[in-house]
């Protein structure tokens, strides 16, 4: 699969400045991937500027919601004028878990890391250099047959975009709202895909979340019982000294960052355990002072601190180490691994070959 440079795209980049204030998602890369699986094989990507797409308006995806994506991260160091990207096998391999378990075509790792690799090797000089900033990558497929009929599409679209970040969350530690009403995932169903579906049916949790004053919902299994995970995050404890998470499952999506973190954890000699806790446990563990520490992690989020623990009618559990000691250790180690600075024993770091000049 060959990727089409379109010389529209060059022009937008040779247009493109890099502003000073980034945040999370709101600056956009100038260019853009785009591919079509049509008569069931995938055909070559273009490489254009970034823009709108014209779709159907009975697309599959519109109605049935069948998509999925994939949140990865480039990063550029100080002292190197090339850039890498932290573990793209591991999105690679789960964007095709994904399309699975969407009944939607898989990629072979050329047909996604080529196209990936290009955009990259374009936007090299544009990806932000401070402590923390990246370039976040979202690939994402979406089924584009025109149909009302409840089947799988026969054709999808396959594109990648990109946007130079800072922190996803403005302040430095958040607060979560325990989610006692609704649940994310049930065992059997989408909750490990990454699909919009299982974002979407957070969002109604995330309008509590902002009434309350919090930053993240925190969700619950079917039984309401033992904590999962955040809408858009995975979710560490720190209890009696021991880094604990729960267990991956068919209703948690399998973290890169959140296994990257189990790992540095067990290089550095920190205890860990992956098992299911309570709420209501957890709860009394916070108050016991026994869990002193709580985080948010993911791609976007990188590591984040959680300060507190709400409850709907306003009742709050605060963490003893809210401002995340071991969170901000944890953090530091796998941005400087990420940023090029320590070295990478694990081989997560990929060089992008830059691109021809232009
Ligand atoms: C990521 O961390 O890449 C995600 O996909 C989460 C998203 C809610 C920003």
């Amino acid at each position: 699969m060959k990727t089409h440079i379109h010389p529209e795209a060059l022009s937008a980049l040779k247009k493109f400045k890099l502003p000073e204030d980034l945040a999370f998602g709101k600056v956009l890369a100038p260019i853009m991937i785009v591919a079509n699986y049509v008569d069931g094989k995938w055909q070559d990507a273009d490489l254009l500027p970034y823009g709108p797409i014209t779709i159907e308006p009975t697309a599959k995806v519109l109605h049935y919601g069948q998509e999925i994506f994939e949140g990865m991260k480039a990063y550029r160091s100080e002292t190197h004028s090339k850039s890498f990207m932290f573990r793209p096998l591991e999105n690679w391999k789960r964007f095709n878990k994904s399309a699975t378990r969407m009944g939607m075509p898989e990629m072979s790792e050329e047909e996604f890391m080529g196209p990936l690799n290009t955009l990259v090797s374009y936007l090299t000089p544009f990806i932000p250099r401070r402590k923390g900033e990246s370039l976040y990558l979202r690939p994402f497929m979406f089924a584009t047959e025109q149909s009302l009929g409840i089947k799988p599409s026969d054709t999808f679209s396959f594109m990648i975009v990109a946007s130079p970040v800072g922190s996803y969350f403005s302040g430095g530690t958040i607060s979560v709202l325990i989610e006692r009403e609704f649940t994310r995932a049930a065992p059997g169903g989408m909750g490990a895909a990454k699909t919009g579906g299982n974002y979407a049916g957070s969002l109604i949790s995330a309008h509590k979340v902002k009434k309350i004053g919090a930053n993240q919902t925190l969700w619950l299994d079917v039984h309401k019982e033992n904590v999962q995970e955040l809408s858009g995050m995975n979710f560490f404890m720190m209890i009696d000294g021991v880094l604990t998470t729960p267990p991956v499952s068919d209703t948690i999506l399998d973290g890169i960052t959140r296994k990257s973190i189990l790992q540095l954890a067990k290089d550095s000699g920190i205890p860990t355990a992956e098992k299911d806790i309570a709420v209501n446990e957890l709860k009394q563990l916070i108050k016991d002072q026994r869990c002193t520490e709580a985080f948010a992690c993911g791609t976007a989020a990188i590591i984040t601190p959680i300060d507190s623990l709400v409850e709907e009618t306003g009742e709050k559990v605060m963490l003893k180490d809210g401002n995340g000691p071991m969170a901000m250790k944890l953090r530091n180690h796998l941005l400087e691994i990420q940023e090029g600075k320590l070295a990478d024993t694990h081989g997560w770091v990929t060089l992008v070959e830059p691109a021809p000049e232009f």
